[in-house]
């Protein structure tokens, strides 16, 4: 798909599908309003009839209309004019891209760009128009016998724009909004894949493979033998079960001066997470192909980061291993020894993310990080706590923290603020070891914060438990590929910062 912005009035156009907004209710907006005078009445007339009231997704294919050079004309109900926020926006563009595809329409001319949204200006519009499209164009048939094809595809999307003044802004939000939506969609697939094709070894390669496709990128692929003589037994505890060997990948972008401080996202990279051991019940075990959405969610960063161009400097780092339950697999009740020098009681060999993640996140401060985040699903208690809206987030540094909110805020990929306050930490207490790696029921998601807190106390640290949000189960089982939007907008928000 290829989108475009072009100035002009909407009433001066030709397109295979001019798209227009409806306000709830029956109100033409200023667009609706031109192609209403150029078409003596057609669309008031419509409106009159009672087939589309303008509510929020309503929708209404009109073809052969009188004076008009489209071929076709997709009504869009909008909700309330007054109401009309991001969220409402954002449902609108994914329904719209829907609607189109089935149709026969291969153009089309979307007017929506025009309204009024809430608190955003013309680059918002645009990109969250284009991220909203690619996200519902998305399908994972790669591993399907019969892909399916639609007839006659839509190729292409331009958005109407008034003034000539503002393309720059609007080349600006397209091109941002390409590469977010393709490290996205990478992110998707490699999370889509299911564990006996994306394991360690997969994705080492695909980090060799971006390597190759940007000059920026390098890769470093440390396995399972030197991270066992390293000193990386919290790693190797949980991936010294599994057939498939245990890799730690490094995803090194140079864009920024040679000295400047890299920003470093960890991404847990559990293949297929069975429990160990502790081993989880059958049902719906197969979700836990998803346990490397953190890492996918650094790889797609790494793409839409290089796509992008970004002047600054950025390690993308994940921790893969498989958690199987095997005859030399960890025993809860095992003590450990992690790559920190602290040892760990491995109470429930389920609890496996934070002891991968502990292991890189001091391996990591070899970087001189200006800054580290790490994405993992990491908690079902993060579901129990902030259902799958959204992301927890838990840090050690206020600013950081508030960095992160305000990404959020501007993509709509949300995160809400846990505490990891000291109070949690007796949880963790052990009769044998430093402390164990299980904290008990009561806030699983903060004590499992609190466990990789004792690990980042060198640097400015944040932890986004994604266990929420990072795919969908049921009939629209699949990757979600956030939090890519979040984690690129941190990264653009740094780069405009500092220009
Ligand atoms: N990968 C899981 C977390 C998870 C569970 C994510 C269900 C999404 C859905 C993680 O490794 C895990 O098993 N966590 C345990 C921790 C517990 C043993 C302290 C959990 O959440 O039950
Ligand atoms: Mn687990
Ligand atoms: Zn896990």
């Amino acid at each position: 798909m290829e989108f475009f912005v072009k100035s002009g009035s909407s009433d001066k156009q030709k397109a295979g599908c001019l798209i227009l907004g409806i306000f709830d209710s029956r109100k033409l907006s200023p667009q609706a309003q031109l192609v209403d005078e150029l078409t003596d009445g057609y669309l008031s007339g419509i409106l009159r009839s009672g087939d589309m009231e303008g509510k929020l997704g309503q929708t209404l294919l009109l073809h052969s209309i009188p004076n008009s050079n489209c071929d076709r004309i997709l009504l869009v109900g909008c909700g309330k004019e007054r109401e009309f926020n991001v969220a409402n926006y954002q449902k609108v563009s994914k329904k719209i891209i829907k609607i189109l595809h089935e149709t026969g329409t291969t153009d089309a001319l979307n007017c929506l760009t025009m309204l009024n949204v809430k608190g955003q200006d013309l680059y918002w519009k645009i990109r969250f128009a284009i991220e909203a499209a690619n996200d519902a164009l998305y399908s994972f048939d790669q591993l399907k016998s019969k892909k399916s094809e639609t007839r006659k595809p839509l190729r292409k999307v331009t958005y109407l724009i008034d003034s000539r003044a503002d393309l720059p802004q609007s080349e600006l939000a397209i091109n941002h909004a390409e590469a977010i939506s393709k490290g996205q969609s990478f992110t998707k697939d490699l999370a889509n894949l299911p564990g006996n094709i994306c394991h360690p070894s997969y994705l080492a390669e695909q980090a060799t493979k971006l390597a190759e496709d940007y000059a920026a990128m390098s890769v470093d692929v440390l396995d399972e033998s030197e991270l066992k003589e390293m000193g990386a037994g919290a790693f190797v505890s949980v991936s010294q079960g599994s057939a498939q060997p245990g890799k730690m990948i490094a995803m090194e972008y140079m864009g920024g001066e040679k000295d400047a401080k890299p920003l470093v996202f960890v991404g847990k990279g559990i293949t297929f997470d069975t429990g160990g051991i502790s081993l989880k019940p059958g049902a719906g075990m197969d979700e836990m192909k998803y346990d490397m959405g953190g890492a996918a969610s650094v790889f797609g960063l790494m793409k839409s980061i290089a796509e992008m161009d970004l002047p600054i400097n950025v390690i993308g780092f994940v921790a893969a291993a498989e958690n199987m339950p095997a005859s030399n697999a960890s025993r809860p009740g095992d003590i450990v020894t992690t790559l920190s020098g602290q040892t760990v009681e491995i109470l429930n060999t389920d609890a496996e993310g934070r002891l991968v993640l502990c292991d890189a996140l001091t391996y990591i401060e070899k970087y001189d990080p200006e800054i580290v985040i790490d994405i993992a699903t990491l908690t079902g208690a993060v579901i129990i706590a902030l259902g799958h809206h959204a992301t927890g987030l838990m840090s050690n540094n206020n600013p950081l923290a508030h960095e992160i909110e305000n990404a959020s805020d501007m993509t709509q990929d949300r995160v809400w603020r846990l505490p990891i306050w000291d109070d949690y930490h007796s949880q963790l207490k052990s009769n044998f070891a430093d402390f164990s790696n299980l904290g008990g029921r009561p806030a699983g998601s903060i004590t499992a914060g609190c466990f990789l807190a004792k690990f980042t106390k060198k640097y400015r640290w944040a932890h986004l438990d994604i266990a929420g949000t990072a795919w969908r189960s049921g009939a629209q089982k699949g990757a979600t590929g956030r939090p890519v939007p979040l984690l690129s907008q941190i990264v653009l928000n740094r780069v405009s910062k500092a220009s």
